[in-house]
């Protein structure tokens, strides 16, 4: 038991709440979460109390929802989050999302690295390319195009790890005795100029406890599968079904072989929702009572597009009926609709076909602690992953919930560590050190001083 391969698990904090819409709303939560940052510090202690490898906040730097009867989705600046974090908890990795269309390289780069040391080596980064007009327009630009967005995140990335790399590991000599603070033929600019972004460099830090931060992707297309390949040692997803999983972890283990990578360095998280009561019918009710503090019109719309059937609201406390079941069929382009189909034809209300959660972003999974072990154990040992990127319904109760009551079955059945494995995230995923980049192809630039 002892030997079996263990799951990796990322906890989604977000902006404090969880992921339901109506979670601010629940009972015993902060409605004003997002501004007390005491909150995330103990969303995050629970998780370290849990050994989870890792807490992540996603982002996109713009206001992208309504919040006339919602929380923003990423309101604070995550790098602000971070540094209190890093101060506030010892062992636990934080991962952050950084979007490589809207920032510069050297900024970035500075920040993450001496948040890395701050944090003794706990840092992550999930660099993602941002395709959301509203942070566009927070720019002053146009969403520029796929080809363009990936372009610069190549050189982006090349340029930061640059950077990363670009104070020699043995640099820093602290002598005292003779005046000599640091070796600066150690200490080299990187010289790096793509068509998008450029920079001389060097950054005046050292290396942290674990070299340099991790990086990260988000998504699923042949674009994030060059970013994984080339740079990445953890890839956030979200496939819905354990066989779409599989193949596409395959898919991605196979891109970093391409790219001269033992894709055993590359861990794959696909996202999951936990919605979990002591027993399945309170967990359902749980769902039902987060779905009265939303308006479940545009739901139900959709539901009704999925199955290939226009449903009224009026409907929404009664079964589909069995006369129009017969002209229902599952919606091919979207993916949950064989799900969404299943449900409707056992003659549920169509209330509880949504609080099953089929129009989640993420696989819902409503039940027991057990019922998620069980969800979770089947994904992992068929190879569909490497652990997962928990976002619970609801963060106040939910990822405590997670903590005290999944993460012990799990435990019990040999599929989660019992300890950290060390102090750094690279330790925490079992992943090597890393300094500077693996490859420089950027065309060198001699920066004048
Ligand atoms: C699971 C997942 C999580 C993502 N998280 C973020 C995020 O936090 N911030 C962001 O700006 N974009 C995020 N993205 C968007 C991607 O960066 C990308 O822009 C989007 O998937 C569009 O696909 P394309 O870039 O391949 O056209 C995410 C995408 C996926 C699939």
């Amino acid at each position: 038991m002892e030997n079996k391969p263990k799951m990796q698990l990322v906890m989604q904090i977000g902006s404090g709440y969880g992921l339901d819409q109506g979670a601010w709303r629940m009972p015993n939560a902060d409605p004003a979460a997002y501004m007390n940052v005491d909150v995330q510090v103990e969303l995050a202690k629970i998780a370290e109390r849990g050994k989870i490898q890792m807490i992540f906040f996603a982002d996109t730097p713009g206001l992208a929802t309504d919040i006339s009867n919602q929380p923003p989705q990423s309101p604070m600046d995550p790098i602000v989050l971070l540094t209190a974090l890093a101060r506030e908890t010892d062992r636990i990795g934080l991962l952050t999302t950084i979007s490589t269309t809207y920032n510069h390289p050297y900024n970035v780069a500075r920040q993450l690295k001496a948040l890395d040391v701050v944090s003794k080596g706990r840092i992550g980064v999930n660099f993602v390319t941002t395709s959301n007009p509203v942070a566009a327009m927070n720019f002053g630009e146009n969403v520029p195009s796929r080809q363009e967005r990936y372009e610069r995140a190549h050189e982006f990335i090349q340029i930061v790890q640059a950077l990363w790399g670009s104070w020699g590991e043995d640099a820093l000599l602290l002598d005292v005795e003779n005046g000599k603070f640091a070796d600066v033929s150690k200490i080299q600019p990187v010289n790096m100029a793509g068509s998008y972004v450029q920079s001389r460099g060097p950054l005046p830090i050292p290396p942290s406890k674990q070299g340099q931060p991790v990086i990260f992707t988000a998504g699923g297309s042949e674009e994030t599968l060059k970013i994984l390949g080339r740079y990445g040692n953890g890839l956030y997803t979200n496939p819905y079904d354990r066989k779409t999983a599989s193949v596409y972890r395959e898919i991605f283990r196979e891109g970093a072989k391409r790219f001269g990578r033992d894709p055993n360095e590359i861990k794959v998280f696909p996202g999951i929702i936990p919605s979990i009561a002591p027993t399945k019918e309170e967990a359902l009710e749980r769902r039902r009572q987060l779905d009265r503090k939303m308006d479940l019109r545009g739901r139900l719309q959709y539901l009704g597009s999925m199955i290939g059937i226009p449903l009224s609201y009026d409907q929404i406390d009664q079964p589909v009926p069995v006369e129009m079941l017969e002209h229902a069929f599952a919606n091919p382009q979207d993916p949950r609709s064989d799900y969404a189909l299943k449900l409707v034809k056992t003659g549920m209300p169509i209330r509880d076909v949504l609080a099953h959660g089929v129009i989640n972003y993420h696989p819902v999974i409503v039940g027991t602690a057990e019922d998620v072990a069980d969800f979770m154990e089947e994904w992992f040992v068929n190879g569909a992953c490497d652990g997962f990127a928990i976002q619970p319904d609801v963060s106040f109760d939910g990822i405590r919930d997670f903590v005290d009551q999944v993460i012990p079955i799990l435990q019990e059945r040999g599929l989660f560590h019992e300890e950290y494995e060390g102090t750094t995230l690279r330790e925490h995923m079992g992943i090597p050190y890393q300094y500077g980049s693996m490859e420089k192809p950027l065309t060198a630039r001699n920066f004048q001083d």
